[in-house]
């Protein structure tokens, strides 16, 4: 896998199964849809999308959605290597900081690559999230 070599074919099946997934998205309240997928190192994709709800704050984002799935798995260390977010909104749609967390907790070296129909854009989840609160600062080293 060379997730880090910037949009390399690596990244189009992730790609292809975050759009997929933005297909699948429920959202009648927002109609925002998001489509995500992991990536692991063992080559296996779980995708994800957002589920709403109509008490609104108990809805779903798809990155969430896409960690509880592969922990379902059982994919869970090593975390993911790469995560794709989709959206057909005009500017890229980041992690919610809630979804940063969740992710730092598998995976502080994920790459995450923002798409739209129009363009892409690769980040890191360091950058997005410096200095995660992780088990290691409730003495559980992983
Ligand atoms: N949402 C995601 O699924 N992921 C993100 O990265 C940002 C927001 C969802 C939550 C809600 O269903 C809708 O987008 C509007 O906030």
């Amino acid at each position: 896998m060379s997730y880090d070599d910037r949009f390399s074919p690596e990244w189009e099946p992730l790609l292809e199964a975050a759009w997929e997934a933005w297909g699948n998205a429920y959202a009648p309240y927002s109609h925002f849809r998001v489509g995500a997928a992991l990536a692991f190192p063992g080559g296996q994709i779980v995708a994800g999308c957002n589920v709403e709800n109509a008490a609104y704050p108990v809805g779903l984002c798809a990155e969430r959605g896409a960690i509880s799935a592969a922990v379902a798995r059982g994919l869970r260390r090593p975390g993911p290597v790469a995560l794709v977010v989709v959206t057909e909104a005009e500017s890229l749609t980041p992690p919610c900081g809630a979804c940063r967390q969740v992710l730092a907790e598998f995976s502080a070296e994920l790459l995450i690559l923002l798409a739209n129909r129009q363009g892409r854009v690769l980040h890191r989840l360091g950058d997005l999230l410096p200095h995660a609160f992780t088990g290691r600062h409730l003495g559980i080293l992983d």
